[in-house]
Protein backbone atom coordinates (compact mmCIF):
# COMPACT_ATOMS: atom_id res chain seq x y z
CA UNK A 1 0.00 0.00 0.00
CA UNK A 2 1.20 3.60 -0.74
CA UNK A 3 1.82 6.22 2.17
CA UNK A 4 -1.41 8.02 1.17
CA UNK A 5 -3.39 4.86 1.33
CA UNK A 6 -2.40 4.05 4.94
CA UNK A 7 -3.33 7.53 5.65
CA UNK A 8 -6.96 7.12 4.10
CA UNK A 9 -6.72 3.95 6.15
CA UNK A 10 -5.92 5.36 9.19
CA UNK A 11 -9.09 8.65 8.42
CA UNK A 12 -11.43 5.42 7.78
CA UNK A 13 -10.28 3.38 10.48
CA UNK A 14 -8.65 5.78 13.70
CA UNK A 15 -6.07 3.06 13.62
CA UNK A 16 -3.39 0.99 11.51
CA UNK A 17 -0.60 -2.09 12.38
CA UNK A 18 2.80 -1.47 13.78
CA UNK A 19 3.89 -2.03 10.51
CA UNK A 20 2.13 0.03 8.46
CA UNK A 21 2.89 3.16 10.54
CA UNK A 22 6.75 2.01 10.57
CA UNK A 23 5.50 1.90 6.92
CA UNK A 24 4.54 5.53 6.70
CA UNK A 25 7.53 6.94 8.96
CA UNK A 26 9.94 5.01 6.96
CA UNK A 27 8.59 6.09 3.29
CA UNK A 28 6.80 9.74 3.65
CA UNK A 29 7.47 12.37 1.18
CA UNK A 30 6.67 15.95 1.39
CA UNK A 31 3.69 15.38 -0.68
CA UNK A 32 2.10 12.69 1.60
CA UNK A 33 3.37 14.96 4.67
CA UNK A 34 0.87 18.00 3.24
CA UNK A 35 -1.35 15.34 2.37
CA UNK A 36 -1.86 14.68 6.05
CA UNK A 37 -1.66 17.72 7.04
CA UNK A 38 -4.85 18.73 5.02
CA UNK A 39 -6.94 15.82 6.62
CA UNK A 40 -5.80 16.55 10.05
CA UNK A 41 -6.75 19.81 9.70
CA UNK A 42 -10.18 18.91 8.54
CA UNK A 43 -10.84 16.41 11.42
CA UNK A 44 -9.31 19.23 13.88
CA UNK A 45 -11.62 21.50 12.48
CA UNK A 46 -14.93 19.28 12.43
CA UNK A 47 -14.76 19.74 15.74
CA UNK A 48 -12.68 22.54 16.96
CA UNK A 49 -13.47 24.81 14.29
CA UNK A 50 -10.36 27.09 14.17
CA UNK A 51 -10.07 27.76 18.00
CA UNK A 52 -6.91 27.22 19.74
CA UNK A 53 -6.87 26.44 23.30
CA UNK A 54 -4.11 28.47 25.53
CA UNK A 55 -2.80 26.94 28.98
CA UNK A 56 -0.84 29.08 31.07
CA UNK A 57 2.20 27.21 31.88
CA UNK A 58 3.83 28.03 35.46
CA UNK A 59 7.27 26.44 36.08
CA UNK A 60 7.34 26.40 39.88
CA UNK A 61 10.37 24.29 40.59
CA UNK A 62 13.32 22.99 38.45
CA UNK A 63 15.28 21.01 41.19
CA UNK A 64 14.75 17.43 40.04
CA UNK A 65 15.87 14.27 41.95
CA UNK A 66 15.54 11.90 38.64
CA UNK A 67 18.54 12.12 36.11
CA UNK A 68 16.83 11.06 32.66
CA UNK A 69 19.91 11.39 29.99
CA UNK A 70 18.17 14.11 28.05
CA UNK A 71 17.08 16.17 30.42
CA UNK A 72 18.48 19.49 31.24
CA UNK A 73 17.41 20.05 34.64
CA UNK A 74 18.56 16.44 35.97
CA UNK A 75 20.27 15.94 39.51
CA UNK A 76 23.18 15.43 38.09
CA UNK A 77 23.55 18.79 36.46
CA UNK A 78 25.30 21.15 38.53
CA UNK A 79 25.50 23.77 35.97
CA UNK A 80 21.61 24.34 36.98
CA UNK A 81 20.85 26.95 38.70
CA UNK A 82 18.14 25.75 40.84
CA UNK A 83 14.86 27.77 42.09
CA UNK A 84 11.40 27.18 43.73
CA UNK A 85 8.54 29.41 43.97
CA UNK A 86 6.50 30.07 47.00
CA UNK A 87 2.96 29.70 47.17
CA UNK A 88 2.18 33.55 46.83
CA UNK A 89 4.09 33.31 44.05
CA UNK A 90 2.08 30.88 42.14
CA UNK A 91 -0.73 32.83 43.16
CA UNK A 92 0.18 35.72 41.73
CA UNK A 93 1.48 34.16 38.62
CA UNK A 94 -2.69 32.90 38.06
CA UNK A 95 -3.84 36.32 39.10
CA UNK A 96 -1.52 38.01 36.18
CA UNK A 97 -2.73 34.29 34.04
CA UNK A 98 -5.97 35.56 34.62
CA UNK A 99 -6.21 39.17 33.91
CA UNK A 100 -4.89 37.85 30.08
CA UNK A 101 -7.47 35.52 29.44
CA UNK A 102 -6.07 31.84 30.65
CA UNK A 103 -8.57 29.62 32.17
CA UNK A 104 -6.27 26.75 32.42
CA UNK A 105 -3.36 26.59 34.74
CA UNK A 106 -0.29 24.39 33.73
CA UNK A 107 1.70 23.79 37.11
CA UNK A 108 5.11 21.75 35.68
CA UNK A 109 7.84 21.01 37.61
CA UNK A 110 10.62 18.85 38.07
CA UNK A 111 10.12 15.75 40.88
CA UNK A 112 10.86 17.49 43.73
CA UNK A 113 9.96 16.05 47.36
CA UNK A 114 10.01 19.67 48.81
CA UNK A 115 6.32 19.73 47.29
CA UNK A 116 4.72 17.77 49.64
CA UNK A 117 1.10 16.35 49.78
CA UNK A 118 0.77 19.31 52.14
CA UNK A 119 1.88 21.58 50.31
CA UNK A 120 0.63 21.18 46.58
CA UNK A 121 -2.94 20.70 48.29
CA UNK A 122 -2.70 23.84 50.14
CA UNK A 123 -1.52 25.34 46.38
CA UNK A 124 -4.11 23.80 44.05
CA UNK A 125 -7.00 24.73 46.75
CA UNK A 126 -6.05 28.40 46.62
CA UNK A 127 -4.96 28.55 42.89
CA UNK A 128 -8.69 27.13 42.74
CA UNK A 129 -10.09 29.26 45.26
CA UNK A 130 -9.20 32.40 43.46
CA UNK A 131 -10.17 31.32 40.06
CA UNK A 132 -12.74 28.73 40.06
CA UNK A 133 -13.56 29.09 36.99
CA UNK A 134 -10.33 27.87 35.92
CA UNK A 135 -8.59 24.52 34.95
CA UNK A 136 -5.44 23.35 37.24
CA UNK A 137 -3.40 20.89 35.03
CA UNK A 138 -0.50 19.34 37.33
CA UNK A 139 2.89 18.35 35.37
CA UNK A 140 5.03 16.82 38.30
CA UNK A 141 6.08 13.11 37.53
CA UNK A 142 5.69 10.22 39.14
CA UNK A 143 3.76 10.08 42.56
CA UNK A 144 1.91 7.97 44.36
CA UNK A 145 -2.16 6.82 43.94
CA UNK A 146 -2.51 8.29 47.65
CA UNK A 147 -0.80 11.16 46.50
CA UNK A 148 -2.61 12.05 42.47
CA UNK A 149 -5.88 10.93 44.34
CA UNK A 150 -5.79 13.88 47.63
CA UNK A 151 -4.09 16.80 45.06
CA UNK A 152 -7.58 15.47 42.54
CA UNK A 153 -9.57 15.82 45.79
CA UNK A 154 -8.18 19.32 46.48
CA UNK A 155 -9.05 20.35 42.89
CA UNK A 156 -6.70 19.24 40.27
CA UNK A 157 -8.45 18.40 37.22
CA UNK A 158 -5.57 17.28 34.58
CA UNK A 159 -2.66 15.46 34.24
CA UNK A 160 0.17 15.97 31.84
CA UNK A 161 2.81 12.79 32.18
CA UNK A 162 4.80 12.06 28.98
CA UNK A 163 5.46 8.44 29.02
CA UNK A 164 8.92 9.20 26.87
CA UNK A 165 8.86 5.99 24.70
CA UNK A 166 6.59 3.19 24.58
CA UNK A 167 9.60 0.70 24.12
CA UNK A 168 11.48 -1.00 26.76
CA UNK A 169 14.45 -1.06 25.33
CA UNK A 170 14.52 2.48 24.55
CA UNK A 171 13.28 3.80 27.84
CA UNK A 172 16.06 1.96 29.24
CA UNK A 173 18.67 4.34 27.15
CA UNK A 174 17.16 7.21 28.00
CA UNK A 175 16.72 6.72 32.19
CA UNK A 176 19.09 5.49 34.61
CA UNK A 177 17.73 2.36 36.23
CA UNK A 178 16.39 3.93 39.16
CA UNK A 179 13.10 4.40 36.42
CA UNK A 180 10.78 2.27 34.59
CA UNK A 181 8.02 2.11 31.96
CA UNK A 182 5.97 -0.29 33.94
CA UNK A 183 6.06 2.14 36.39
CA UNK A 184 5.21 5.38 34.48
CA UNK A 185 3.20 3.29 32.79
CA UNK A 186 1.06 2.50 35.91
CA UNK A 187 1.10 6.43 37.16
CA UNK A 188 -0.91 7.01 33.85
CA UNK A 189 -3.23 4.36 34.79
CA UNK A 190 -3.93 5.64 37.95
CA UNK A 191 -4.45 9.09 36.89
CA UNK A 192 -7.21 7.79 34.74
CA UNK A 193 -8.62 5.18 37.34
CA UNK A 194 -8.11 8.44 39.80
CA UNK A 195 -10.64 10.52 37.29
CA UNK A 196 -8.00 12.88 35.80
CA UNK A 197 -8.29 14.11 32.35
CA UNK A 198 -4.79 12.60 31.92
CA UNK A 199 -2.27 13.75 28.94
CA UNK A 200 1.26 11.54 27.50
CA UNK A 201 3.48 11.71 24.95
CA UNK A 202 7.14 11.65 23.65
CA UNK A 203 9.70 13.18 21.91
CA UNK A 204 10.68 12.90 18.79
CA UNK A 205 13.86 12.23 17.51
CA UNK A 206 15.19 11.23 20.84
CA UNK A 207 18.65 9.16 20.81
CA UNK A 208 18.44 5.91 19.87
CA UNK A 209 15.03 6.47 18.26
CA UNK A 210 13.76 3.77 15.50
CA UNK A 211 10.46 4.06 13.73
CA UNK A 212 9.41 1.04 15.16
CA UNK A 213 9.74 2.80 18.47
CA UNK A 214 7.61 5.83 17.34
CA UNK A 215 5.03 3.20 16.25
CA UNK A 216 4.93 1.44 19.18
CA UNK A 217 4.12 5.22 20.78
CA UNK A 218 1.21 5.48 18.50
CA UNK A 219 -0.45 2.00 19.02
CA UNK A 220 0.53 2.36 23.05
CA UNK A 221 -1.80 6.23 23.23
CA UNK A 222 -4.49 4.73 20.98
CA UNK A 223 -4.31 2.29 23.86
CA UNK A 224 -4.06 4.48 26.58
CA UNK A 225 -6.78 6.88 24.71
CA UNK A 226 -5.79 9.78 26.72
CA UNK A 227 -7.87 13.26 26.34
CA UNK A 228 -4.15 14.79 25.29
CA UNK A 229 -0.81 14.29 23.48
CA UNK A 230 2.32 16.42 23.76
CA UNK A 231 4.69 15.90 21.60
CA UNK A 232 7.98 17.96 20.50
CA UNK A 233 11.26 17.22 19.24
CA UNK A 234 14.08 16.19 21.27
CA UNK A 235 16.87 19.02 21.37
CA UNK A 236 19.85 18.67 22.92
CA UNK A 237 21.23 20.23 26.34
CA UNK A 238 25.13 20.97 26.49
CA UNK A 239 25.00 20.05 30.49
CA UNK A 240 23.49 16.81 29.68
CA UNK A 241 25.16 12.81 28.59
CA UNK A 242 23.24 13.73 25.44
CA UNK A 243 24.56 16.80 24.36
CA UNK A 244 26.40 15.60 21.15
CA UNK A 245 23.00 13.87 19.93
CA UNK A 246 21.04 15.61 16.85
CA UNK A 247 17.99 17.50 17.70
CA UNK A 248 14.52 15.75 16.18
CA UNK A 249 13.44 17.13 12.86
CA UNK A 250 10.64 19.27 12.26
CA UNK A 251 9.25 17.30 9.48
CA UNK A 252 8.63 13.86 11.54
CA UNK A 253 7.73 15.61 14.60
CA UNK A 254 3.96 17.52 12.21
CA UNK A 255 4.22 13.73 11.03
CA UNK A 256 3.35 12.15 14.26
CA UNK A 257 1.01 15.00 15.12
CA UNK A 258 -1.16 14.45 12.04
CA UNK A 259 -0.99 10.73 12.71
CA UNK A 260 -2.39 11.74 16.07
CA UNK A 261 -5.25 14.04 15.26
CA UNK A 262 -6.58 11.34 12.72
CA UNK A 263 -6.36 8.46 15.16
CA UNK A 264 -7.59 10.12 18.23
CA UNK A 265 -9.74 12.52 16.50
CA UNK A 266 -11.08 14.92 19.79
CA UNK A 267 -7.50 14.94 21.51
CA UNK A 268 -6.19 17.84 22.72
CA UNK A 269 -2.84 18.06 21.10
CA UNK A 270 -0.24 21.04 21.93
CA UNK A 271 1.74 22.79 19.60
CA UNK A 272 4.92 23.05 21.56
CA UNK A 273 7.88 25.23 23.00
CA UNK A 274 10.38 22.66 21.52
CA UNK A 275 8.83 22.84 18.23
CA UNK A 276 8.95 26.73 18.15
CA UNK A 277 12.63 26.37 19.46
CA UNK A 278 14.02 24.30 16.34
CA UNK A 279 12.28 26.95 14.12
CA UNK A 280 10.67 30.05 13.78
CA UNK A 281 7.65 28.78 12.27
CA UNK A 282 7.25 25.42 13.98
CA UNK A 283 3.89 25.83 16.78
CA UNK A 284 2.39 27.30 13.57
CA UNK A 285 3.15 24.19 11.51
CA UNK A 286 2.26 22.47 14.21
CA UNK A 287 -1.44 23.78 14.43
CA UNK A 288 -1.73 23.42 10.19
CA UNK A 289 -0.71 20.14 11.06
CA UNK A 290 -3.61 19.40 13.82
CA UNK A 291 -2.80 20.63 17.21
CA UNK A 292 -5.27 22.53 19.10
CA UNK A 293 -3.43 24.21 21.90
CA UNK A 294 -0.87 26.27 22.70
CA UNK A 295 0.68 26.90 26.12
CA UNK A 296 2.56 30.37 26.64
CA UNK A 297 4.96 30.43 29.55
CA UNK A 298 3.64 32.42 32.46
CA UNK A 299 6.45 31.64 34.85
CA UNK A 300 7.98 34.76 36.18
CA UNK A 301 10.64 36.91 34.52
CA UNK A 302 13.22 36.06 36.65
CA UNK A 303 13.38 32.71 36.73
CA UNK A 304 12.63 31.71 32.73
CA UNK A 305 16.01 31.00 32.22
CA UNK A 306 16.38 28.64 34.30
CA UNK A 307 13.56 26.34 33.34
CA UNK A 308 15.86 24.85 30.46
CA UNK A 309 14.79 21.15 29.82
CA UNK A 310 17.30 22.15 26.52
CA UNK A 311 19.44 24.22 24.64
CA UNK A 312 17.87 27.59 23.14
CA UNK A 313 14.49 27.54 24.66
CA UNK A 314 12.67 30.06 23.24
CA UNK A 315 10.37 33.09 25.17
CA UNK A 316 13.04 33.01 27.76
CA UNK A 317 13.10 36.39 27.70
CA UNK A 318 9.66 37.67 27.43
CA UNK A 319 7.17 38.72 29.71
CA UNK A 320 3.99 36.65 30.08
CA UNK A 321 1.72 39.68 28.40
CA UNK A 322 4.47 39.79 25.94
CA UNK A 323 4.17 35.33 25.02
CA UNK A 324 0.04 35.87 25.09
CA UNK A 325 -0.25 38.62 22.87
CA UNK A 326 2.81 36.83 20.47
CA UNK A 327 1.28 34.42 20.02
CA UNK A 328 -2.59 35.47 19.16
CA UNK A 329 -0.95 37.48 16.29
CA UNK A 330 1.14 34.18 15.56
CA UNK A 331 -2.12 32.07 15.74
CA UNK A 332 -4.04 35.08 13.88
CA UNK A 333 -1.70 35.37 10.97
CA UNK A 334 -2.50 31.41 10.32
CA UNK A 335 -6.84 32.14 10.41
CA UNK A 336 -6.91 30.63 13.79
CA UNK A 337 -8.44 32.15 17.09
CA UNK A 338 -6.97 31.93 20.69
CA UNK A 339 -10.36 31.38 23.05
CA UNK A 340 -10.45 32.31 26.41
CA UNK A 341 -11.93 28.87 27.98
CA UNK A 342 -11.09 26.46 30.16
CA UNK A 343 -10.73 24.32 26.44
CA UNK A 344 -11.67 20.88 27.52
CA UNK A 345 -11.64 18.05 25.21
CA UNK A 346 -14.86 16.85 23.79
CA UNK A 347 -14.95 13.52 25.12
CA UNK A 348 -15.00 14.94 28.41
CA UNK A 349 -17.77 17.55 27.67
CA UNK A 350 -19.78 15.04 26.15
CA UNK A 351 -19.50 12.11 29.42
CA UNK A 352 -20.12 15.49 31.57
N1 LIG B 1 14.37 18.00 24.46
C1 LIG B 1 13.05 18.04 24.23
N2 LIG B 1 12.13 17.76 25.17
C2 LIG B 1 12.58 17.47 26.41
N3 LIG B 1 11.92 17.14 27.52
C3 LIG B 1 12.82 16.94 28.50
N4 LIG B 1 14.06 17.11 28.05
C4 LIG B 1 13.94 17.44 26.72
C5 LIG B 1 14.87 17.71 25.68
N5 LIG B 1 16.18 17.69 25.88
C6 LIG B 1 10.46 16.95 27.54
C7 LIG B 1 10.11 15.59 28.14
C8 LIG B 1 9.29 15.96 29.36
C9 LIG B 1 8.76 17.32 29.01
C10 LIG B 1 8.34 18.16 30.16
O1 LIG B 1 9.84 17.93 28.33
O2 LIG B 1 9.33 14.87 27.20
O3 LIG B 1 8.24 15.05 29.63
FE1 LIG C 1 6.66 33.84 23.95
FE2 LIG C 1 6.17 34.57 21.34
S1 LIG C 1 5.15 33.14 22.57
S2 LIG C 1 7.52 35.52 22.81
Amino acid sequence: MSVVALINKLEATQILSKDEFIYIIDNYTDEDLTYLQEKAVVVRKWYYDNHIYIRGLIEFTNYCVNDCYYCGIRRSNTNASRYRLTKDEILECSDIGYELGFRTYVLQGGEDPYYTDDLLEDIVKSVKEAHPDCAITLSIGERSFESYKRLFDAGADRYLLRHETANDAHYRKLHPDSMSLTNRKQCLQNLKDIGYQVGSGFMVGSPYQTSADLAEDLIYLKSLQPDMVGIGPFISHADTPYKDEVSGMMNLTLLMIGLLRLMLRTALLPSTTALGTIDPQGREQGILSGANVVMPNLSPQGVRDKYLLYDNKICTGDEAAECRFCMQGRMESIGYQIVETRGDAISTIESA
